[in-house]
């Protein structure tokens, strides 16, 4: 039935807009039930057509007037938009809507937060606005009016006039409906300066309500390095004389790049050293970095329409991550992005949600904002860039910010350009944008006098929508170590492109021992017999830093997939090498952290899947504590003489070297809690100054079922701070044992500061249950029916939070017949709910398809 009233929208139909619009002039009468927007449009006839109909998007508004060059005219308004007749040549559209903004609490379209106004248009909710072509290969200059008594009044591009009690906004920059941005409130301003390397001066402000004036240091500092390092690494310079960023509660995602006028969940850009973490730090450095870079992947050069997403989305999240790899370290920037992708984006691409990097279908867009688009769309530019070399990227890119200036483009505009400078041909490499699914490398080794040869043979599993495919182009990285640890062969790049094809080394003197894909130069699963003894000695030896962690990764999956299994002891190989790494002073303590990190539980259960096994929730739980004791035995001695050599107890920064000292000292606290009672955790507690060290303490001593004292302390100390509540409630959820997972996630819901009108909260709660593997999956079912019920109540109130965090769900054809029928239980009945979001049809309706 809802597939009937949800129809679904195809790339293949794509046509070219009837009508152009030059410019857009709007006036916003502000006020919190009954906003009066008027439009001033003047639309002319795109000659690259012949259809002169008329459409205009539009939800949620009460239409008052619409004229045509000046004459009233009769429309036809439905649930969608308006239709009317209209001149065949050029006209002035003028109308005004009714909007309101306080009962909006989708934060879709003008909503109210905390006593502020606010936009969010990406993807469509202009839309809600006023009466637009709503669609990102219409562009047009703004002009903006902001009458209302709030002291500050924000919008895009450049301020022109200002006095009582209204502003004036034009933004010279031709743009999409999504990219416009309204923002009134109390707000109070931390301002910057930044010089454009051609001399151009840009006002820069962060703006936040007041008391939130001390957390925006870091922003302004991270806002004016991104300036700079887009000049330097691809020649890109700020286009406007005044670049605001604004803070906001209420935000369904992390941030949104507006021209001109950023617009940032407050958890995306407020710190201080006392109220965030190490890892809320470099997350905000990233954020505001992509947010930036944005202004010419994204606004200057934009979208033709919503299929191509990953035009602007994969291209930024790959430039964020240089730009994090510049300012931090390389290596660790992509081990995490691997950690993340394997753990988000394979899980996706595994499942009944897995969809091409450009989708060619939807029923709501915004349920496409996905690893997939983004993160997998990132790795796609990599290989590309691996592909063509790092030169020819440079040009390319050029060419394409030369060529595409002030256009909607699509992929194939992205890839012509590096066809011209290359002379490459492109076609197989797109498939990479158009089949879905993890592509399975399996690799299998030859030696024969001094002849060392690589078989690798691809293959793609089916996805929904999707069986046989073909082949793709996967660059595949690979050195040669021999049995000393010195490289024979340094990275080489193979180019996979058939479904199998062999690579041969010759004149070499000894049987050399692989470091296949090396910086993880593809997103594919590798499958290769190897030995722990080879993978200990990588561990040991591997001059690639990504392969160095990756084989201290297999041996502890190996190591603890033995453990779940048969209740092995975990071979004593893993833990000598262990503790041979975390003592090794040479290695970066941030390196050593990561590498005692174990698989999470979902890895875990992936892993089981893939050998054909039903995952044991409460067991794989039940195996991870066991290696933890097991390590904490094993490292027993070298733990606290680690610890107290490592403590950062000098003034704080969030810079990547004394990070990487607190992560190791964390991680290390961790297992001293197991033995020493609590005491050196509630040391630390006592004396942190900044959060990342009273959070892990706190997280010690949790997960070790202690610190209940410490729990009720750091709520009376930070009652005041949202952010930090947001921490209180996640950890007491993640850290909750799996049969009290669920218990704790209602207990959390019906504590005072519990909202699930503010996003942060509903995931600090609810995310963090479906994070927390065993205590989701309990055998009871508890907490897929708490699940279910909070989905089915945020739905009305917010469908786009809702859809994305019915993904909790996506996996559970891996799961025991038990589990399979309380699952889909929980979804069917989602999915009956009368009046239930397209959002969340759409999601509910694609995993129950699995
Ligand atoms: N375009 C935003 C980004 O990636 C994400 C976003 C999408 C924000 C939709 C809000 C709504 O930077
Ligand atoms: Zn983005």
């Amino acid at each position: 039935m809802k597939d009937a009233e949800n129809p679904t929208i195809y790339l293949k139909d794509y046509t070219p807009p009837n009508w152009l619009v030059e410019d857009v002039h709007l006036t916003f009468r502000l006020a919190p039930q009954a906003t009066r927007v008027l439009s001033r449009i003047r639309f002319v006839p795109n000659p690259d057509t012949q259809d002169r109909r008329f459409f205009l998007e539009g939800e949620d508004l009460r239409l008052i007037s619409a004229r045509i060059d000046g004459e009233t005219v009769t429309t036809e308004v439905t649930d969608e938009g308006l239709i009317c007749d209209v001149p065949e040549a050029a006209f002035l559209w003028e109308a005004e809507v009714e909007i309101a903004p306080e009962a909006n609490t989708a934060l879709e379209g003008l909503y109210m937060s905390g006593g502020m106004y606010s936009t969010q248009c990406e993807a469509q909710g202009f839309r809600k606005i006023t009466y637009y072509p709503d669609r990102p290969d219409v562009m047009a200059t703004f002009t903006v009016r902001i009458e209302s008594d709030m002291p500050v009044l924000l919008s895009n591009g450049n301020k022109v006039a200002t006095g009582d009690g209204f502003a004036e906004w034009h933004d010279p920059w031709p743009k999409p409906a999504y990219l416009f941005a309204l923002v009134a409130g109390n707000l109070v301003n931390l301002p910057g300066s930044f010089t454009t390397k051609s001399g151009r001066a840009v006002e820069l402000n962060i703006w936040v309500r007041p008391g939130d004036e001390d957390k925006c240091d870091f922003a302004l500092e991270a806002l004016k390095k991104s300036m700079r390092w887009d000049e330097e690494v691809y020649g890109r310079e700020y286009d406007l004389d005044i670049f605001n960023i604004v803070a906001v509660d209420d935000f369904n995602m992390g941030a949104m790049e507006n021209k001109g006028l950023n617009i940032f969940n407050s958890a995306a850009v407020l710190a201080s050293p006392e109220t965030a973490t190490d890892a809320n730090f470099e997350r905000i450095e990233a954020i505001i970095a992509h947010e930036y870079f944005h202004n010419w992947t994204g606004n200057r050069i934009t979208c033709r329409d919503w299929f191509q997403l990953c035009l602007k989305e994969g291209l930024t999240v790959f430039r964020d991550a240089q730009f994090t790899a510049d300012m931090r370290s390389e290596p660790m920037k992509r081990i995490s992005d691997v950690l993340d992708l394997r753990g988000r984006q394979f899980r996706e691409d595994g499942g009944p949600l897995a969809h091409p990097v450009r989708p060619e279908s939807f029923q709501e867009i915004n349920n496409f904002y996905t690893a997939t688009v983004y993160e997998k769309g990132a790795e796609v530019i990599g290989m590309l860039k691996r592909l063509v070399g790092d030169e020819a990227y440079a040009k390319a890119v050029a060419l394409y910010f030369d060529r595409h200036d002030g256009q909607a483009c699509t992929i194939e505009d992205w890839l012509q350009v590096f066809e011209d400078t290359t002379g490459r041909d492109l076609s197989q490499f797109k498939l990479w944008y158009a089949q879905a699914g993890t592509p399975r490398v399996t690799m299998t080794e030859d030696w024969e006098d001094g002849t060392y040869t690589v078989t690798l043979k691809q293959s793609l599993p089916p996805t929904p929508g999707q069986a046989g495919k073909s082949p793709q182009v996967i660059p595949f990285a690979i050195g040669l170590l021999d049995r000393s640890g010195a490289e024979v062969v340094p990275t080489t790049l193979l180019e996979l492109t058939e479904t199998e094809q062999s690579f041969t080394f010759t004149d070499l003197k000894a049987r050399p021992v692989p470091s296949p894909l090396r910086g993880f130069s593809a997103p594919v699963i590798l499958e290769r017999e190897t030995s722990n003894e080879d993978r200990a000695f990588l561990l040991a030896h591997d001059t690639d830093p990504f392969n160095r962690w990756e084989a201290g990764r297999q041996l502890a999956k190996s190591a603890l997939i033995g453990m779940i299994d048969d209740g092995k002891a975990p071979v004593s190989g893993y833990l000598d090498a262990l503790s041979r790494l975390v003592t090794d002073e040479t290695l970066d303590p941030a390196f050593r952290a990561l590498a005692m990190a174990l698989p999470s539980e979902d890895d875990l259960a992936q892993s089981f899947a893939d050998m054909g096994q039903t995952p044991e929730p409460q067991r794989i739980w039940n195996g991870r504590e066991d290696m933890r004791a097991a390590m904490a035995k094993a490292l027993e001695g070298e733990l606290r003489p680690l610890y107290d050599q490592h403590l950062v107890t000098g003034p704080y920064s969030p810079e990547a070297g004394p990070a990487g000292q607190r992560a190791l000292t964390n991680t290390l606290l961790s297992l001293m809690t197991r033995s020493d009672g609590g005491a050196a955790a509630r040391a630390q507690y006592k004396a942190a100054d900044n959060m990342t060290q009273q959070l892990g303490a706190l997280s010690a001593l949790l997960a070790n079922d202690l610190g209940a004292d410490e729990l009720a302390a750091f709520a009376g100390q930070w009652a005041h701070e949202r952010l930090v509540m947001d921490k209180w409630f996640m950890i007491q959820v993640a850290q909750a044992r799996p049969e009290e997972a669920a218990g704790v996630a209602v207990a959390l819901s019906q504590h005072p500061d519990f909202t699930m009108k503010n996003p942060n909260r509903f995931r600090a709660v609810f995310g963090a249950l479906a994070m927390n593997q065993a205590g989701f999956h309990h055998a009871s079912g508890a907490g897929y029916r708490l699940m279910a019920d909070w989905l089915i109540k945020l739905d009305p109130l917010n469908p786009q939070t809702t859809a994305r965090m019915a993904s909790a769900f996506q996996t559970w054809r891996r799961y025991d017949a038990d589990r399979q029928a309380m699952m889909s239980e929980q979804l069917n009945r989602i999915a009956a709910l009368p009046g239930l979001s397209r959002d969340t049809a759409e999601m509910v309706g694609r995993i129950l398809a699995a």
